[in-house]
């Protein structure tokens, strides 16, 4: 297939797109560089520089791509930076998806694969957390990623687009040579990995006194070599659908830093900070749609491996993608 891909160099994106390549697609990259890296993205993937709140070259890029499909990972995506500026996410998040889905309407794109996200649940009242679960987001974070489904619903009903929607859950871990390289880094693991390197540094626990085992939040976590393999199945010719993508094991921040203690085989430095306002207590994905719907079941699941994949990324590139190049 012809698949044009956002956010291709970002973390999530540039493992699909590898995975894409791999499997004989042709693969063009609409990314603004922002928060993403040029060498992160396959060399046979043919990648455009661009931004999409530049409502006229996302419509020529598109157009000029002539694509079957899209596979929409370009957003803002830190939790905390939306609460400080939630207008900065919904310009970003919601007005730059728009640009994109009326570009892929004017091409006649028939698949819209979009990067979703369990913040768009809130704090739930049932766990796991089925795709039927009241989304009430907590943060602008959220709102922009439910928007968005919104629009994209009324975009399937109206004009027959087929949209897959995924719900990530916490994406983590490495494939190969493509890791997670963010600045700055909001994520745990590469935090908690962070500290485990240099021992001047710490580890912060935002908030012990949660209602959850040993009080810290708890997520799922995901491998991104899972996440990958749901987009390559979501290709399928015909198919909608609105899909959880999450591990259906919950880990607590506590269990988090003893597996990456035993993976790393350091002792990490903890120290334990305030409550970071729009973090939900508890996340954890009902994932049985996503077998019966795709036929698709997380294989690296295990939470030692996913830490251990982070670390030997994160080992063999001290410098995240700073010396990397996109190499042809
Ligand atoms: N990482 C997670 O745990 C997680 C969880 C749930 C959902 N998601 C969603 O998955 C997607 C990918 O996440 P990620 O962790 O890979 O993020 P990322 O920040 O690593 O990648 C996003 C990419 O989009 C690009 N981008 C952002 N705004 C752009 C714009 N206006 N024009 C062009 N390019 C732009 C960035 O440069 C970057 O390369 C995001 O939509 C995110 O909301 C991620």
């Amino acid at each position: 297939m012809n698949i044009f891909v956002t956010g291709g160099a970002g973390y999530v994106g540039s493992v699909v797109v590898d995975l894409l390549v791999r499997h004989g697609h042709l693969v063009t990259v609409y990314d603004n560089l922002e928060r993403g890296h040029a060498g992160a993205v396959h060399p046979d993937a043919a990648l455009i520089t661009g931004d999409l709140r530049d409502k006229e070259a996302v419509a020529k890029a598109v157009a000029d791509s002539c694509p079957e499909a899209i596979i929409h990972f370009a957003a803002y995506a830190y939790v905390g930076e939306s609460m400080q500026d939630p207008l900065k996410y919904f310009e970003n998040n919601v007005s730059g998806s728009i640009n994109l889905i009326q570009a892929a309407k004017n091409a006649g794109v028939s698949k819209f694969v979009f990067s979703s996200s369990c913040a768009t649940y809130g704090i739930p009242r049932e766990l796991p957390v089925t795709e039927e679960t009241p989304q009430n987001p907590v943060n602008p974070y959220g709102e922009s990623k439910l928007i968005v489904e919104r629009i994209l619903d009324w975009t399937h009903r109206i004009h027959g687009m087929d949209v897959v929607v995924l719900r990530y859950f916490n994406a983590c871990g490495a494939a190969g040579t493509l890791g997670e390289d963010h600045f700055p880094e909001p994520h745990i693991i590469p935090l908690v990995l962070k500290a485990a390197a240099d021992s001047s540094q710490v580890f912060k626990i935002y908030g012990d006194h949660y209602e959850t085992g040993d009080g810290t939040c708890v997520r799922d976590y995901v491998h991104v070599k899972d996440l990958a393999q749901a987009h390559l199945l979501a290709l399928e010719p015909g198919l909608s659908a609105t899909l959880n993508l999450g591990s259906g094991r919950g880990f607590s921040v506590c269990e988090v830093l003893n597996v990456a203690e035993t993976v790393t085989g350091k002792t990490i430095a903890v120290q334990v900070a305030a409550v970071r306002p729009g973090d939900p207590p508890v996340l954890v994905a009902d994932n049985r749609k996503a077998l019966s719907v795709l036929g698709w079941a997380p294989r690296h699941g295990d939470l030692a491996e996913i830490i251990g994949d982070a670390w030997n990324w994160s080992v063999k590139n001290p410098g995240g993608y700073s010396n990397c190049k996109r190499i042809k």
